[in-house]
């Protein structure tokens, strides 16, 4: 339903008037730089085309209905008094975790309003579905109630929704990467500063592959707590001998001198990730201004090696899903991507191999594990924006 009128039709349907404005905002694949926007460190994402579209209207009380087209159009009502942080276990918790970030910010939302959104994203899986729902809200309150707000600070208050309306302790990156991606380019973005910059994304020769392994382990949202707890535990130890405020602004050199100092070996092994995945993301810009997109893919897939043996966020269907893709001409580079447990493997694959990438890919995959696989072709798209209206 990307197609804007038949959001619309359908915003009739469940709530019998027009919408005022319908939004957009894409989920994101992020190239490298894993579990480093915690960190302190560098992200290199790049926005899709496809997301969630949100239809809306205000209306003349203060309550707040959500429906969703995916499921037939059911409402949860609720309303502006009533939103109370970590209650929700419904998935209109990121929209509603989004206009109580806006209200606790001073932000003038003086009426209730309906939602419609309708996502063409998978959920789940690693491509920031979630964040997406949450920027097209944050998109849709700028536009409807006039506030004035830039991009980057919708993508603050959404990275806060999760974080405390949610409770789920992610970094910005998937919430600036909706909000600000740009057709064809990666978003280059250090994390402890939000300093950002576009990085064209014209390969000639060669495409950026997703590929969906199917499998969503439920450890996800507690390891990733647990992570973020171990890389913290690992600071605290560094600092005492080094003058710094977060494992991302350590090099590998500096790591390799202090590293003893972190007692326990397993959030070694975490900061390690953490020191060397960023280099390695500010190694891969460089590469890519370069022109260099075979050590791009090198350190892609080095990328993948170390949240595999040393993050431990990866899973064996994706770990077949690599080993597949290193094995198959003409794949530039491939790593697991987003927080990991599951969920998809980016692949960079030269244009004439694509055809026998897909079909090997999916052959070997399921050959090994009895799941088929899906694929998505990337075109980077734009950040989060007003569609209709
Ligand atoms: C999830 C989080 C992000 C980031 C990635 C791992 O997508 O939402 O903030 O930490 O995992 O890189």
């Amino acid at each position: 339903m990307r197609d804007t009128n038949k959001l619309i039709e359908k915003f009739i349907k469940t709530f019998g008037e027009e919408p005022e404005l319908v939004t957009f905002a894409p989920g994101r694949v992020n190239l490298i730089g894993e579990h480093t926007d915690y960190n302190g460190g560098h992200v290199f994402p790049c926005a899709l085309t496809r997301g969630v579209s949100c239809a809306a209207r205000r209306r003349g009380d203060r309550k707040l209905r959500f429906a969703s087209a995916d499921l037939r159009g059911k409402i949860i009502t609720t309303d502006l008094d009533s939103l109370s942080p970590l209650t929700r276990r419904l998935w209109s918790a990121y929209p509603e975790g989004v206009i109580h970030a806006f209200l606790e910010a001073g932000f003038f939302i003086d009426s209730g309003a309906d939602f419609l959104f309708y996502g063409d994203i998978p959920s789940g899986v690693g491509l920031s579905s979630s964040a997406a729902l949450e920027v097209a809200t944050g998109v849709m309150l700028r536009e409807m109630f006039g506030l004035r707000l830039s991009s980057e600070r919708i993508a603050l208050l959404c990275q806060r929704a999760e974080n405390r309306y949610v409770g789920v302790s992610c970094g910005v990156m998937d919430q600036f990467a909706s909000a600000m991606g740009r057709a064809d380019h990666a978003v280059f973005l250090d994390t402890a500063t939000l300093r950002f910059d576009y990085a064209p994304l014209a390969m000639e020769n060669a495409e950026i592959v997703i590929v969906d392994s199917k499998v969503k382990h439920s450890l996800a949202g507690s390891a990733y707590n647990d992570r973020r707890r171990e890389c913290e535990q690992a600071l605290e130890a560094i600092k005492t001998v080094l003058d710094t405020d977060a494992l991302c602004h350590i090099t590998p050199d500096q790591f390799e001198a202090v590293k003893d100092v972190i007692a326990d070996p397993v959030c070694r092994k975490r900061a390690k990730h953490a020191v060397y995945e960023n280099a390695r993301t500010v190694a891969a810009l460089e590469a890519l201004e370069k022109n260099d997109i075979f050590e791009f893919g090198r350190l892609m897939n080095e990328s993948h090696i170390s949240l595999r043996d040393d993050y431990e966020v990866s899973c064996a269907e994706l770990d077949i899903l690599t080993e597949l893709a290193w094995g198959i001409p003409g794949v530039i580079g491939a790593r697991m991507t987003g927080g990991g447990f599951g969920g998809c493997m980016v692949s960079i694959v030269e244009k004439s191999a694509v055809g026998g990438f897909t079909e090997s890919v999916a052959a070997g995959y399921e050959a090994k594990t009895g799941l088929k696989p899906s694929f998505i072709r990337v075109r980077p798209g734009d950040g989060a924006r007003k569609l209709a209206f």
